[in-house]
């Protein structure tokens, strides 16, 4: 019995493995979204039913959810080295001619990108995942191998062929549209955005609650295979070779990685890159060019530091010098200061900049900036461009030192700095003016009560009449009050009217996220509906009872402490309360987790449901609606009369494209 168990899950956890890979290695499924989340539920269940066939290495650990309290030092078995730097196509022909005269025979080259990210050393013994360390020092790194293993492209068993035992070296980096996804996330949760890819990728990887690393997608490339008689002559065999196991390589046919048999063709890789590397879905800072044949490898050796047989060609981050006009403060409506260079416009990257972020005090004290001053801007992985320098050569005396204010810029409330906090903040929550129209809009605003007759532009003119200095003055409003503002007509302000009503049906987890609680985003707001169930339980929550729930830390834990300690802040969820908003869970029926992870776009005129009926099954049932066509579409649900522009795009992207009825039999109706 229990080995027939044990070989069902070994059997369905190979299953998922090999659609896993083609997934996300291949990007060729073979099977749905929907039936590959059945099958990994199958397992989970299986593996809780007998925890004993828990493997180690199960795909379920995926998902993550292991906590790495400490992360231990671990001796590499082979030193990481680095690669020396050149910043020129000259040094890279002096590298060329210089080791074509050490090995005194024809060399031939292997061109590869340098991504941009952190290295990362896997160990894996009998074709399964041992252990992933950082570099560190190079002799020894951290061990991540909890949170390497929720990294999808990274095979935790490996296919038939593997060497018994041996080192793979690779690169994990953030890809841009999940870079981009999670500082969105992080702006409506009215928290510091994060600053590039590479740090934040590195950072993800010490997180000590793996779940966190799963859910932000990291991705990584292999560029190196370590052990004894592994059987290959090239280290293009080798990559190749490595492809065939299940990792995750660069591809030969997109010139992701080549074969260079000279100077010339080292070069056009390097300028084919320079030109083409801004449409890569992730950076690369460079190329690495390296020597393909083993043997004269190991005969050129290695320095201190690095091999003699490679070298990285570094591309030029693009710069441009320009003048400081002025620094001006935005204060966020969480009360957060953002320091921001207004220069002379200047074209950088195809693209004029005006300004630049100087991040918070430290920044501009690390800068030493002066008004006037000719400071050179970059454009990296950054959203928006920095200041990297300042030419003081041409600064006169006088120039004036920027000092950091003390004051809010637009309420003058002293600003305070919290322990361990790079920004300022102005702490007068409630009577701010950008604050208060922030925490307005960020209520109104689609994902949170979705009041959609409103903008900020009526936001002004409420808040300048003093009818609204709140988000709960807004269900105090009347028609003549709105009718009378500027560009208002009878209609528009029936349809204000109309939109805050329809908002008393939102559910409590997105009125408690449009409460606009620093650090809580949506799906925090929606681990506390869940968890607590009432705004009272919450309230009442202690610190403990706070950090017991799913992915919330400290900092969110002090966060909702002190937003609820606030008197004015109780004061006005008593005042919505007495209004009618939710502020408690209604469990529906039908609910259930089916969908989780799903996403769906539902398009057309249908038979049995109507289309918003569909959309809340579909949330009801954990999937998420969303209103255009992407490749992160798991389905498009198609009725009648659907757009045929969507159709086509939906086809191009070769999405599942499925009818009501399939829908419906999905979730079990
Ligand atoms: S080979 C001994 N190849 O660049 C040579 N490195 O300082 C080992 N990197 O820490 C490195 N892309 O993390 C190699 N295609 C690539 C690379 C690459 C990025 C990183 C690597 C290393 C650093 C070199």
């Amino acid at each position: 019995m229990s080995e027939a168990i044990k070989k069902k899950i070994l059997d369905l956890s190979s299953e998922i493995n090999e659609h896993n890979h083609k997934y996300y290695v291949l990007n060729n499924p073979s099977i749905t979204d929907f039936e590959f989340d059945q099958l990994l539920k199958d397992l989970e269940l299986l593996e809780k039913e007998h925890p004993e066939f828990a493997f180690d290495n199960s795909p379920t650990k995926r998902v993550g959810g292991d906590i790495t309290k400490k992360f231990n030092t671990v001796g590499h078995k082979y030193p990481m080295l680095s690669l020396s730097n050149s910043y020129s196509e000259d040094e890279i022909k002096d590298w060329e001619e210089r080791i074509n005269k050490l090995a005194d025979e024809k060399l031939s080259y292997v061109c590869e990108l340098k991504y941009d990210g952190v290295a990362i050393g896997i160990q894996y013994k009998g074709g399964q995942l041992f252990q992933a360390l950082t570099r560190g020092d190079g002799s020894q790194g951290e061990d991540v191998t909890t949170n390497v293993k929720t990294i999808k492209t990274i095979p935790l068993t490996l296919k038939e062929g593997a060497p018994k035992d041996f080192e793979i070296r690779g690169e994990i980096f953030f890809p841009l549209d999940r870079f981009e996804q999670l500082n969105n996330s992080r702006a409506e949760a009215g928290e510091e955005l994060y600053a590039n890819p590479r740090n934040t990728a590195s950072g993800t990887l010490k997180l000590q609650n793996s779940k966190i690393v799963a859910e932000r997608g990291l991705d990584c490339y292999l560029y190196g295979v370590y052990g004894e008689q592994l059987g290959f002559n090239s280290h293009s065999d080798a990559v190749t070779a490595a492809g065939k196991w299940g990792f995750k390589i660069p591809s030969f046919e997109k010139n992701m990685i080549r074969k260079a048999g000279n100077i010339d063709e080292i070069m056009s890789f390097i300028h084919y890159w320079d030109k083409e590397r801004s449409r890569l879905p992730f950076e690369i800072d460079g190329i690495v060019i390296k020597v393909d044949d083993y043997r004269q490898q190991d005969e050129m050796g290695v320095t201190a530091k690095s091999p003699r047989w490679a070298i990285a060609y570094k591309f030029k981050a693009e710069q441009v010098s320009t003048r400081l006009n002025e620094v001006t403060y935005q204060v966020g409506r969480t009360g957060a200061i953002t320091p921001v260079a207004n220069l002379a416009p200047v074209l950088l990257a195809g693209t004029t900049v005006k300004r630049a972020s100087l991040h918070n005090k430290d920044q501009i004290e690390k800068l030493d900036l002066f008004l006037g001053d000719e400071v050179y801007v970059e454009k990296g992985g950054e959203i928006i461009p920095k200041i990297v320098g300042v030419d003081v050569s041409k600064r006169t005396s006088d120039f004036q030192k920027v000092e950091f204010i003390e004051n809010c810029p637009e309420c003058s409330t002293p600003l305070i700095r919290k322990v361990g906090e790079a920004q300022h903040f102005c702490p007068n929550e409630n009577g701010c003016p950008p604050q208060i129209k922030g925490k307005i809009e960020h209520f109104i605003s689609r994902k949170a009560m979705n009041i959609d007759g409103l903008g900020p532009e009526t936001i002004d003119l409420l808040n300048k009449a003093g009818l609204v200095e709140n988000y709960s003055d807004l269900y105090h409003l009347n028609f003549n009050q709105i009718v009378e503002l500027d560009r208002m007509a009878d209609k528009s302000a029936n349809n204000c009217l109309k939109s805050i009503e329809a908002s008393l049906q939102i559910p409590f987890e997105r009125v408690l996220f449009a409460l606009g609680i620093r650090h809580v985003g949506e799906t925090v707001a929606k681990n506390l509906a869940k968890h607590f169930k009432t705004i009272d339980q919450l309230i009442s929550a202690s610190f403990d009872d706070l950090i017991n729930v799913n992915d919330i830390g400290d900092k969110i834990a002090i966060s909702i402490q002190a937003f609820f300690q606030e008197e004015k802040n109780i004061e006005i969820i008593n005042r919505l309360k007495a209004t009618g908003l939710q502020f408690e869970i209604i469990e529906k029926e039908n609910e259930s987790n089916k969908l989780e992870g799903l996403s769906f776009v539902v398009s057309g005129v249908f038979e049995k449901v109507s289309r918003n009926e569909l959309k809340s099954l579909i949330e009801t049932n954990g999937g998420k609606n969303s209103s255009s066509i992407s490749a992160k579409t798991s389905y498009l649900i198609a009725g009648d009369k659907m757009g045929p522009a969507k159709l086509e795009k939906a086809e191009k992207l070769g999405l599942e494209i499925i009818s009501e009825d399939d829908f419906l039999q999905m979730i079990g109706m």
